[in-house]
């Protein structure tokens, strides 16, 4: 089923005036529930999936300001030594999704869960295969697998309906990602699921998934480890066997897991909800078929309109902090909320309104739908070039596309923190 386990919905309403993140509400409506919220102050109390208290960040200057301000940490330990590092957030949400004890090195090891100077070590190793010469490199390949998978889309087609989730937003990012790794194809539909089953929280299919995982990169190390390439995989094997204190076995492996999911799950959704944005808006559509140059502004706000990831990590206060007047202590975890950041009247004119000419050309990223300061996602520029290109082609296609259900019928994985489309129907002619 969909819905998660009543695990992480035991704790909704039970602090008054303190919103859970699994609360229904904020998670059917999170435009409306963190836009109220937003209004409510820029630091407003909260309650993480176990309960914790969170201040929840909701304003676009406040969440960059923290974003970049070097006393709020990734790593509860790092920010408050002494701290138990069970008695965390993250781990009792490890706890709560039954996450075998020895495999959670595997997620503490991560680039997100890392502050400087380990974290500026593995960004540092891994950001050589991102730069934006690299992706540049890689659009014409990009544009190829998008024409092959739009090219075969209606053969898909069941009473001329096609579910583009299924298949075209997944499969372009995967292939390109796993591409780009060194993931070999037949083993891309198994990472798909893996891929599910990690966001869906659903303990017995992330506790299914999570070592079946690890194993298997693993074992693709191993292998590749006796012809390297050129690809990350590749890389990374090199820089761990040339001086392990470069990067250690376990960052080795959660980084290939890192990348790998982070690079498909989040793009796809980006495809999948600016498609049906620009479906359901078809002045903006008109727009955008009759000028494909305004294909990178468009881009840049369809993902501040409804970009797939709506808040951050948690960060943890390594010292006392006071933030638009209210005092954070050591060691207290924020969210920052992008969602609402995204939508701050204070700092854009008519916020609601998808306005695909909003940004002017050239311009700077003006949203936080990517974060910002030192975690800003590694990620982003090639993540635009695959929606730029997807989004191009499916137009260019399929000059006629349109939604094959109503839009209230479109359903989307409840799941907070993030913005998916389960399916989207789509009739092409
Ligand atoms: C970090 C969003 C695509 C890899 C982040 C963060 C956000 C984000 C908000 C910061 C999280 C935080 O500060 O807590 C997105 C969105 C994407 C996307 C919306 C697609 C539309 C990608 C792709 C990759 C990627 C294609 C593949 C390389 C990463 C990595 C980080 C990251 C490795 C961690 C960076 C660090 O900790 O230094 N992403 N991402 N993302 N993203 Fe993305």
């Amino acid at each position: 089923s969909a819905s998660p386990s009543n695990t992480f919905t035991e704790h909704v309403g039970k602090h008054p005036g303190e919103p859970n993140v699994m609360d229904p509400a904020l998670i059917g409506d999170p435009f409306a529930g963190y836009g109220a919220l937003r209004e409510q102050g820029p630091v407003v109390r909260g309650r993480f999936m176990d309960d914790s208290p969170v201040w929840f960040v909701t304003r676009f200057e406040e969440v960059r300001e923290v974003l970049r301000d070097p006393r709020f940490r990734n790593n509860p330990v790092s920010a408050a030594p002494g701290a138990a590092p069970e008695d965390t957030p993250l781990s009792r949400l490890m706890d709560m999704m039954g996450f075998p004890e020895h495999l959670r090195v595997y997620l503490l090891g991560s680039i997100l869960n890392n502050d400087a100077p380990d974290h500026t070590r593995l960004r540092r190793l891994v950001s050589r295969a991102f730069t934006a010469r690299k992706i540049t490199d890689l659009r014409p390949r990009v544009t190829q697998i998008a024409d092959e998978l739009l090219a075969r889309l209606p053969e898909h087609a069941e009473d001329g309906v096609v579910d583009l989730i299924q298949h075209f937003a997944y499969p372009l990012p995967i292939t390109v990602i796993c591409e780009l790794v060194g993931i070999p194809e037949e083993d891309r539909p198994q990472w798909r699921t893996w891929g599910a089953d990690l966001v869906s929280l659903q303990p017995d299919r992330m506790s299914r998934s999570f070592p079946a995982m690890i194993d298997h990169i693993h074992e693709l190390i191993a292998a590749r480890r006796r012809a390297l390439t050129d690809d990350l995989l590749s890389e990374l094997i090199r820089t761990h066997d040339d001086d392990g204190s470069r990067l250690s076995d376990v960052e080795m492996v959660t980084m290939v897991l890192t990348v790998v999911l982070a690079g498909h799950e989040t793009t796809a959704h980006l495809i999948g909800n600016g498609t049906a944005a620009l479906l359901t808006h078809p002045d903006q559509l008109r727009l955008l078929k009759d000028d494909p140059a305004l294909l990178p502004r468009a881009v840049h706000e369809l993902m501040r309109w409804c970009g797939p990831v709506h808040m951050t990590q948690l960060r943890y206060a390594a010292e006392d902090v006071e933030l638009a007047g209210v005092r954070i202590r050591t060691g207290d975890a924020v969210q920052l909320i992008l969602v609402s950041a995204n939508r701050d009247p204070r700092h854009y004119t008519d916020p609601d309104r998808l306005d695909l000419t909003r940004h002017p050309a050239g311009h700077a990223e003006n949203h936080v739908g990517f974060g910002h300061g030192a975690h800003y996602c590694l990620g982003a520029t090639l993540a635009k070039q695959e929606g730029e290109v997807a989004l191009g082609a499916l137009l260019r296609h399929f000059p006629e596309l349109s939604l094959a259900v109503a839009p209230e019928a479109l359903e989307r994985t409840p799941v907070p923190g993030s913005w998916r489309l389960n399916a989207l129907p789509l009739r092409l002619r």
